[in-house]
């Protein structure tokens, strides 16, 4: 393994440019625990890496953590960097679409996360359908409904007042699909400014990536490592591995860094910003430091997009809102958006 370096000089965290000119750093620190991360590792880990140069973290309601991370943030902000040098997501959750809770949810957000605005705020899944936390894949809500357009919409114009009120900077979705997106850009006032989406080297998903890139909207590649601490409720027996994939460990072999560096710097190089989560000093210092520094090469970045096996780790089965549907029926495969 090469020598590493103790920070990373802010000055240096590459950035991409969004459509509205504002710039958001390419590696951001996941923070959802996976049922198993406590909190406190969790906001110890948002401190430190701060420390070492981090800018960007990415929360969520749902994650249950955001009053523990709210008070590393605030160290953070006090003491590392001032606020405006950070990059913070947040993501209203699934039963809060309604108008008049997406704006309380978000000022709870802002309260626990101790900040007077969030540079990006998402609507977490387009499909208001809550389950109880750590449920089994096979859990139904009497009340989960399938994506209705006009309903997003409504979540959406909420998601705009928050923009007008200066609560939030910008505004985006995740695990969307291409028809969903056509049909918000045509109705939004304000268009999303990122789409966070599950992207790896076993799902790279290239035909929505330049979709994404051609609108101007920023893709955010969550389990860029392809998730290996994920709940077991999200492991099923045809999952396959990036880091443990034959040509990714040969370049990282090449390049003398750890496999998850390889998944990390393809991602950045391809336009996605990354967001990989880690509690561990050494790995997070690593990705940081992956991005910034022995790049691959053109040849390299060829050779891993022949690896893609278009394996969607994170499913969404308990957003379904039929008996015997299957996942697929959440990602509009063929084009359209699934039927009712
Ligand atoms: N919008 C959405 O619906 C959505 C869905 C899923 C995830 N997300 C976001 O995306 C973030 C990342 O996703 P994820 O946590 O599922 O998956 P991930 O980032 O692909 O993988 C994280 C795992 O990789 C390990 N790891 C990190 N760096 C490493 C390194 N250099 N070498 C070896 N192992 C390393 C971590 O363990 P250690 O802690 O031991 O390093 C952790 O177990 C989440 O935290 C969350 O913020 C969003």
């Amino acid at each position: 393994m090469m020598q590493m370096r103790e920070t990373i000089d802010p000055a240096g965290v590459t950035r991409f440019t969004l459509a509205s000119g504002a710039q958001i750093p390419v590696i951001g620190l996941g923070t959802f625990g996976s049922d198993k991360v406590s909190a406190d590792e969790i906001a110890a880990a948002v401190l430190d890496a701060a420390r070492i140069g981090y800018r960007h973290f990415d929360c969520a309601s749902v994650y249950g953590n955001e009053a523990r991370i709210g008070e590393a943030l605030q160290s953070a902000c006090n003491v590392i960097a001032p606020r405006k040098d950070f990059w913070i997501t947040s993501k209203v959750w699934n039963d809060k679409h309604a108008p008049k809770d997406v704006e309380s949810s978000c000022k709870q957000s802002l309260g626990d996360l101790r900040l007077e605005y969030l540079d990006l705020y998402l609507i977490h899944w387009p499909y208001p359908n809550h389950h109880p936390p750590g449920c089994d894949i096979d859990t139904r809500s009497q009340e989960a409904r399938p994506y209705i357009h006009a309903d997003f919409m409504e979540t959406w114009g909420a998601m705009e007042k928050l923009v007008d009120l200066g609560l939030v900077r910008h505004v985006g979705t995740s695990n969307m699909t291409i028809p969903k997106i056509e049909l918000l850009l045509k109705d939004a006032r304000i268009r999303p400014a990122c789409n966070e989406m599950e992207l790896h080297p076993h799902f790279q998903q290239p035909g929505f990536l330049q979709y994404l890139l051609k609108q101007h909207i920023q893709p955010i590649g969550y389990c860029p490592l392809g998730s290996p601490g994920r709940p077991e409720r999200d492991r099923t027996p045809s999952d396959t591995s990036p880091l443990d994939d034959a040509v990714i460990r040969a370049i990282a072999n090449d390049h003398r860094v750890h496999p998850a560096e390889v998944c990390l710097k393809w991602a950045v190089q391809r336009g996605e910003v990354a967001i990989p989560f880690s509690v561990n000093p050494r790995n997070y210092r690593a990705n940081l430091l992956a991005v910034a520094e022995d790049l691959l090469s053109p040849e390299e970045m060829e050779i891993i997009a022949a690896v893609d096996r278009n394996c969607r780790l994170i499913k969404g089965q308990v957003f379904l809102w039929k008996e015997n549907q299957s996942w697929h029926d959440l990602w509009d495969e063929n084009g359209t958006i699934t039927p009712p």
